[in-house]
């Protein structure tokens, strides 16, 4: 779908970055913008920032910047046309779309049938399980048989499929529709027969149904549970089942199973508040988290977690806890999935249960209150518990010991930020009894590895192609830029037309400036190139002022230096001839002026290093730089601080 510009325009001109940012982190106002600790990124005192003024937001501890259509995409995982009718929704603005061609019409009404049809699945599950005898006798008393109460029941829309071969297919098709769209949907499965034509006839029977639904709660799939058991010779029911124990949707134009978690849409409220995410196995586990009242909990369904999964859930928070089974085997292949979460930016812990216990069995045995209790007291970090695993493993085995290293480095390379990285090289370091060195110089192997693959699989790769390209680019770094040119451009201005001056007896401006800033090297060629020849030419003896470069100067400094000196004559003059009212002439205040200009100066050229430094510590590969330009990262900023302070700035930390 694609929105008309009249709607995008529209969108565009109500948004307030300041309302839009704080339906998600509370504000502070402090001068001109507000402040608020980052969304982004983890830190104890503000420094993402939203300047009203200008439309945008900047964190100046992670460096994520924008403007507020930026921010919704960031927060919520949209891309730009999504977060785009995510803010018609805040504002209430009617969404009008493009024109679109058949084949878009076509995919779109396609979809649209498909959630019809899938909801009308979904009703008649539920229906033949409260009203249908057999779904009474048969589905809903397995469900309370299982301990799931009536709430929980219709919370998760669980139905029931008819012991027939066309249950579903003959009600739908008395609703109208058709055994090719059942069919799309995955509700019917179709028998090639080339006599009589094909046929038809519905894919779940004689199953409980979990639906399985769209973050905003549409059913899209289902899964579907067995209950009959395979009757054996003497009749008697025996342990075979007849058929998979689980039967699922296959995927459809509406089901990417790679993209959906199971029950999300009932958990994202609680994930949010809780600001973390249990993640559990399957259906059973799902349902039985919320009858304990831990309603933050999905499941992947089967697969392993995929990249989409992860981010569906860091939409709402940070931080994953995974439930382990207690099966030491599937354990430690499970632990390797975890990496990729690890390597999303998530925070993850982990609670492992008895030996035989799956979250589902073990909190129908424990009871809400102390199943709560034992997932508050047995989450454990991630890699500590990965690492204390693999140290008890190998505690007397040398061999063994260097594979633990590499594994648990090689889970530490996964997390994107250098600072907590540190911080798990110095744990596991101690719960590992192995020097930080040895695991940095692993650490630095793997990265040069991983740079070498990335370098090799890029040669192959044909160039990026451009995504939305109607979106404007942000350019970040143009403020401190400008600041800068505007402050070397002052000192040139004062040097020019008061170097010469006193400002403190037997001290003049130049003395002053040129000592000050003898350390900083000018960004801005011209004025670089102005600052040279006046260091030349009074190390020669020689007074240079600004009448000494429109004289002699080359013409492209002339103009420029003309322009300084007209500023000489400040309105003050001016003003108070006129209005009688007192401005302090220059002159007078020099020592302030270049006072101020020196101060500024460095201010600017500090951030102007922060940058440098940040994006050096972005591409850095070595552990070793990255703790180098950490280190400096943290002195400019104190630097920076001292500076502000000077000026009546307040930064951020
Ligand atoms: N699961 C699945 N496919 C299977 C087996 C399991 O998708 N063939 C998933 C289901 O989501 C299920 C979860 O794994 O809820 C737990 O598996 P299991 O305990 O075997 O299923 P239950 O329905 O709980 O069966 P039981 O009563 O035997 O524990
Ligand atoms: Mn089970």
């Amino acid at each position: 779908m694609k929105l008309s510009q009249d709607t995008i325009q529209e969108i565009q001109n109500r948004i307030e970055i300041e309302e839009v940012v704080s339906d998600f982190v509370s504000l502070k106002r402090k001068g001109q913008n507000l402040w608020a600790c980052c969304p982004f990124h983890q830190e104890k005192s503000p420094s993402f920032s939203v300047s009203p003024a200008k439309g945008i937001f900047k964190c100046f501890g992670c460096g994520k910047a924008g403007d507020a259509i930026t921010f919704v995409m960031e927060i919520e995982a949209l891309n730009y046309v999504e977060a785009l009718k995510f803010l018609a929704g805040k504002y209430s603005i009617e969404i009008e779309e493009e024109e679109q061609t058949d084949e878009q019409q076509a995919a779109h009404n396609e979809k649209e049938s498909l959630h019809i049809v899938l909801g009308f699945a979904a009703r008649y599950f539920q229906d033949i399980l409260r009203k249908h005898p057999e779904g009474k006798s048969i589905g809903y008393s397995y469900f309370k048989q299982r301990g799931f109460s009536d709430q929980v029941i219709e919370k998760f829309g669980l139905g029931y499929s008819l012991e027939e071969w066309d249950g579903l297919m003959k009600a739908a098709k008395a609703e109208g529709f058709s055994e090719e769209l059942l069919e799309k949907a995955g509700l019917v499965i179709r028998k090639d027969d080339k006599q009589n034509g094909d046929r038809f006839y519905d894919r779940f029977r004689g199953r409980v149904i979990f639906p399985i639904h769209t973050v905003s709660g549409k059913p899209i799939a289902f899964g579907a549970r067995i209950l009959k058991q395979e009757k054996t010779k003497s009749g008697k029911a025996g342990a075979r089942l007849p058929g998979p124990k689980y039967l699922n949707s296959p995927e459809t134009a509406v089901y990417h199973k790679s993209d959906v978690l199971y029950g999300i849409s009932q958990a994202k409220q609680a994930i949010r508040q809780h600001e973390n995410c249990y993640l559990v196995e399957g259906y059973t586990d799902v349902i039985s988290l919320h009858l304990c009242g831990v309603e933050n909990v999905v499941a992947s369904s089967g697969t392993s977690l995929t990249d989409g999964q992860i981010q569906l859930i860091g939409r709402y928070a940070k931080q994953i806890t995974v439930l382990f089974d207690g099966d030491p085997a599937g354990l430690k292949a499970s632990l390797r999935g975890i990496d990729m979460i690890l390597a999303s930016g998530l925070h993850v812990k982990v609670v492992v249960f008895p030996e035989g216990e799956d979250p589902d069995s073990y909190s129908q045995k424990l009871g809400s209150t102390a199943f709560q209790e034992y997932l508050q007291k047995e989450a454990q970090d991630f890699l500590k518990f990965k690492t204390a695993l693999y140290a008890k493993e190998a505690a007397n085995d040398p061999i063994r010991k260097a594979e633990t290293v590499k594994e648990v480095v090689a889970s530490i390379a996964k997390i994107p930020d250098p600072i907590e990285r540190a911080v798990y090289l110095k744990e596991c370091s101690s719960l590992l009894q192995i020097s930080e060195e040895l695991l940095v110089k692993e650490l630095n192997q793997l990265h040069r590895k991983k740079l070498a693959k990335e370098a090799g699989v890029k040669q192959l790769s044909p160039p990026p192609e451009e995504e939305t390209p109607s979106r404007p680019v942000l350019e970040k770094a143009t403020t401190v830029d400008e600041s800068l040119q505007l402050q070397e451009r002052e000192s040139i201005r004062l040097l020019l037309n008061y170097g010469f001056s006193q400002i403190e007896e037997n001290f003049q401006l130049h003395d002053y400036l040129l000592q000050e800033i003898e350390e900083l090297e000018f960004q801005t060629p011209i004025y670089k190139a102005i600052l040279q020849q006046f260091k030349d030419r009074l190390a020669q003896g020689q007074v240079v002022d600004a009448q000494f470069f429109i004289r002699e100067g080359a013409p492209e400094l002339r103009e420029e230096v003309a322009g300084l000196i007209v500023e000489k004559y400040d309105l003050s003059n001016v003003w108070t001839e006129r209005h009688n009212i007192h401005i302090p002439r220059e002159e007078d205040v020099l020592d302030k002026a270049v006072f101020q200009n020196v101060v500024r100066l460095k201010f600017r050229t500090i951030q102007k290093l922060i940058g440098q430094n940040l994006q050096k510590l972005k591409e850095a590969s070595e552990e070793e730089d990255m703790l180098e330009f950490m280190q400096v990262h943290q002195s400019l900023k104190n630097a920076e601080m001292e500076l502000a302070k000077l000026l009546g700035i307040v930064v951020s930390k």
